[in-house]
């Protein structure tokens, strides 16, 4: 299977319970690491870009890169825009192919996010794309979105109506999840995911994924989180791969930019696969 809807991917993850890893990439380098990777231990992958990705590397090139990296490849692969607010950088991205977006509303009251995201929801549909809702605020910053404080959690019947009025194909509900580096172990409510399916059974997107124990994705994925998204861990990987390898260059005075590519590439495609086998996605490629 190649690029397919999103949909796709989250649907078969629910019924089947296993989690799909949803992991952030910054660049050419990471996108094809985690391809790659994929490709390797037969397991189906989201791509996700943040805005301030497609901002960076700009909504024709990064497609671009999409294209020519996924063409051929043999494992379900989905594009998905990652917390968006800004209703044009949606609409460009399902213009140019995104598989999904997730509309980010979540500052706006729930009656005017509920509103635009049936909006959103409509305009994906003319592209065969889906949509990712939430109603809260998932706490922390990723890539200048969001905010360190914790956001109110909305009632469970407001969630639930949320889901059925505005007919997305995932939710994202804050658990006590949060985007960054956890100071400690999460204290996460995952009975709000089971009571959530229980009344709507709907793939729920896991946000802040990185630092989370196994026993936690474990529950969490048997509850219904069927994306699993994972930013942080990329973030922290590459960084610290280029860190070492440049101190390393800089001991040998030896300074060769492909060596330096590959060395980032394997810690990339390791942090990658270590995810996927936690997740229970390996061997799931159909
Ligand atoms: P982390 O940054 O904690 O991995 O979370 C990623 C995320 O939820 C992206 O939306």
């Amino acid at each position: 299977m190649p690029v397919v809807p999103l949909k796709e991917i989250v649907d078969r993850a629910f019924s089947e319970r296993y989690g799909v890893a949803a992991i952030n990439i910054v660049n050419d380098l990471t996108l094809e690491a985690v391809l790659a990777t994929a490709v390797e231990q037969r397991s189906p992958v989201i791509i996700q870009t943040s805005v301030k990705t497609v901002r960076s590397i700009g909504v024709e090139l990064l497609f671009a890169m999409w294209r020519e990296l996924t063409a051929g490849i043999e494992v379900p692969v989905s594009l998905h825009l990652d917390h968006c607010p800004d209703r044009a950088v949606i609409t460009s991205c399902l213009r140019k192919g995104w598989n999904s977006v997730l509309f980010d509303a979540s500052r706006l009251p729930v009656e005017e996010n509920q509103r635009q995201t049936i909006e959103v929801v409509a305009e994906a549909g003319s592209y065969g794309a889906n949509v990712e809702g939430e109603i809260e605020s998932i706490t922390g910053v990723e890539d200048d979105v969001g905010s360190d404080e914790e956001a109110e959690r909305q009632s469970l019947p407001v969630a639930i109506e949320f889901i059925r009025a505005t007919g997305i194909d995932v939710f994202a509900p804050a658990i006590g999840n949060a985007h960054g580096v956890y100071h400690g172990e999460p204290k996460l409510d995952a009975q709000r995911v089971s009571d959530i399916v229980a009344a709507q059974p709907i793939p729920i997107a896991l946000h802040g994924g990185t630092g989370m124990t196994d026993a936690q994705f474990t529950d969490l994925i048997g509850r219904g989180c069927a994306k699993v998204n994972i930013s942080t861990a990329l973030k922290v990987t590459y960084m610290q791969a280029n860190l070492a390898f440049l101190r390393g260059a800089e001991e040998r005075n030896s300074w060769d930019p492909p060596s330096l590519f590959s060395s980032v590439r394997d810690a990339v495609k390791d942090m990658a696969a270590d995810h996927m086998r936690r997740f229970g996605s390996v061997g799931r490629a159909w």
